[in-house]
């Protein structure tokens, strides 16, 4: 059988060649040009595995770089005449410092319910398109948890679902309830008003993002007060059924944005999270 360039063994091919010259300067000329395509690639395959060190080095050492620009923050704001706010440094820190703390390890130390209203009031302060304010909040305290763990199993039991999958979700809720929730001290369900303001239809995603920046606000306004928390978005099956929706005061079109434990914890310093660098996100024109 011939191969492409009509050779049907290698000493068919240097007799072939040997008896025509112009076929050996074809076939020469093909490995030439391969090997220089190979020796030309060396450094860009070199260059691709440094660049590749490089990058995993610096994600590594995210918070470091962040550490610095804090620092480079805080030189240059400690110029600035005070104004009654906080510091960029200070604001800065309080953001790094917020940590997603899982109820595991919640203390026995509870919330209360002044402290909560605090946050809630935080939380009113989001930026909103139209002045809609879409954020709507349900606080649940023991009972009030209790009650919804149950409503989201039924509303898992109603969907039209692999059984599997049901059988998965309900034992996720079941540790929530039978563990979770009892470390907890408040939960706060972020809902969404879908058209919160019945003259002014907002784009959906807008209100998404107002009722987002609300979250971020308690969250922050939480750990200035050394509260804690976790944000979970609970069972994705169940929290677009209708029931938990009337459970919550939601109509059809409102969402629940998951939702917010709340607690005290000795282990705040002990989560560590790193980012990737924030220049490597950014494109400047
Ligand atoms: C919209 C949203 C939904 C989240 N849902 C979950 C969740 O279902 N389970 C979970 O373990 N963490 C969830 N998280 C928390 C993230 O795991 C956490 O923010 C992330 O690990 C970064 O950690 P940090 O909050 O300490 O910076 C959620 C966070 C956001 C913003």
């Amino acid at each position: 059988m011939e191969n492409l360039l009509g050779f049907s063994s290698f000493d068919d091919m240097f007799r072939k060649l040997s008896e025509n010259p112009a076929k050996l300067s074809v076939v020469l000329g093909l490995i030439y040009l391969t090997g220089l395509l190979c020796v030309s690639s060396i450094p860009y395959v070199y260059w691709q595995f440094f660049e590749r060190k490089k990058h995993q080095a610096a994600v590594a050492k995210g918070q470091a770089k962040s550490a610095e620009a804090v620092q480079l923050t805080a030189n240059a704001s400690a110029q600035q005449p005070s104004s009654g706010m906080p510091t960029p440094e200070q604001t800065f820190q309080l953001m790094r410092t917020r940590r997603t703390i899982f109820p595991r390890d919640f203390s026995e130390e509870r919330v209360s319910r002044q402290e909560v209203e605090r946050m809630l009031e935080a939380a009113n302060w989001a930026p909103t398109h139209g002045r809609s304010e879409p954020w709507r909040y349900v606080v649940l305290g023991q009972d009030g948890m209790q009650a919804f763990a149950n409503a989201t199993l039924e509303a898992i039991d109603r969907q039209d679902i692999d059984p599997e999958v049901a059988r998965k979700q309900r034992g996720k809720i079941e540790k929530k309830r039978d563990n979770d929730m009892l470390k907890t001290s408040f939960m706060i369900v972020f809902g969404m008003k879908r058209q919160a303001l019945p003259e002014k239809r907002m784009p959906e995603w807008e209100e998404i993002a107002a009722t987002s920046c609300a979250a971020q606000n308690l969250m922050l306004m939480g750990t200035a007060m050394n509260i804690i928390g976790y944000w979970s978005s609970w069972s994705e099956v169940a929290k677009d059924d209708i029931g938990v929706k009337k459970f919550l005061g939601l109509t059809e079109e409102d969402q629940c944005l998951g939702v917010y434990y709340l607690g005290r914890s000795q282990s705040v310093g002990q989560y560590r999270n790193a980012r990737g660098l924030c220049s490597e996100k950014v494109t400047w024109m």
